[in-house]
């Protein structure tokens, strides 16, 4: 990308948390920015101060409407040009045991964290290819290396972004392609009150067996989170850096204890790993105590 022509960059998710803090990020020379959010939250976006620049363009998107995504790409194509920079940041968390997740709940869970931006992925290479040019960023989690009870669902989707994040990132060495994953840890936000729960807990049909994991998991996560000395604005602040980087590295830790927790991952032996945090979940003492 030469310097002084803009840099089209199309980030998912801008409505709130780390993708707001994005958009102020980027709102400057040379970039020119897609901001999608859900057509739920685009108004609210559309008139917030940072929104209002030339340079940012905002779509309602919904991520899992691939029809829409695709219509978003072309649309900028016209508008501005081809792609240049993805950053796939929308997400969604379900909090919930696997026996607790219906078909439908899982779909969401997948579609929006993983086929969503596969998607968007797949409308931006050709031109990427053609131009040997470009970069796309997805935002994974550390719940994208290590899995954690009522979390199934989250870690699988993240899982999955991780694994084809990697085959793509071999794919497209021949075209100059850079693609990284950013993994934050616990962020000290909101977004753990934005938590799904499944169609079944909410419904009262969830045995109550597993109100004790529901009421620990909870309560590790949120204290974890608002304990944090990481924000939205640190782990933006990580990708923009990275998307900057000459030789972006394949996976960037957005958190401190990201780094931790990579580290704690790779060394442990599995069996100790697994042991260790299993015994570090507080109430689990609890568990499986109710019939
Ligand atoms: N917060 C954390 O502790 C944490 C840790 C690790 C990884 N992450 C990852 O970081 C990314 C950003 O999360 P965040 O912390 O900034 O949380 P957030 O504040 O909840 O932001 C998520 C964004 O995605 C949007 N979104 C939700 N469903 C969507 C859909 N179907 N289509 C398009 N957009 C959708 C949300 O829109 P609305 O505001 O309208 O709902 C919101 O703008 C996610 O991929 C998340 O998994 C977060």
């Amino acid at each position: 990308m030469a310097l002084d022509s803009p840099i089209i960059t199309l980030i998912t998710g801008c409505s709130s948390g780390i993708g707001f803090e994005l958009l102020k990020l980027f709102n400057k020379e040379p970039y020119r920015i897609v901001a999608t959010a859900l057509p739920e939250s685009a108004e609210k976006l559309a008139n917030d101060p940072v929104a209002q620049s030339d340079r940012i363009w905002i779509r309602k998107l919904d991520v899992s409407d691939f029809e829409k995504a695709t219509t978003i790409v072309e649309e900028t194509n016209s508008k501005w040009g081809p792609i240049d920079l993805l950053i796939n940041n929308a997400g969604i968390s379900y909090r919930s045991v696997i026996e607790d997740m219906t078909p439908e709940d899982e779909q969401k869970q997948i579609a929006v964290n993983y086929l969503g931006p596969m998607h968007l992925i797949r409308q931006c290479l050709p031109d990427m290819r053609r131009r040997k040019n470009g970069r796309i960023i997805n935002v994974s989690s550390v719940g994208g290396m290590m899995a954690m009870p009522t979390m199934a669902s989250y870690s699988a989707s993240k899982f999955a972004l991780e694994g084809a994040t990697e085959s793509l990132w071999y794919e497209m060495r021949p075209w100059n392609i850079k693609v990284t994953l950013v993994r934050p840890g616990f962020i000290n936000s909101i977004a753990f009150q934005k938590v799904l729960y499944s169609s079944k807990r909410k419904s009262g049909a969830s045995s109550s067996s597993y109100d004790s994991h529901y009421h620990c998991m909870t309560k590790f996560v949120e204290k974890l989170m608002t304990k944090s000395s990481s924000t939205s604005a640190s782990v933006a602040r990580r990708i923009f850096k990275t998307a900057r980087m000459e030789r972006p590295p394949l996976r960037v830790a957005g958190t401190r204890d990201a780094w931790f927790f990579y580290f704690i991952r790779r060394l442990l032996p599995r069996a100790l790993y697994h042991k260790l945090l299993y015994i570090s979940l507080p109430g689990r003492k609890e568990w499986g105590k109710k019939k």
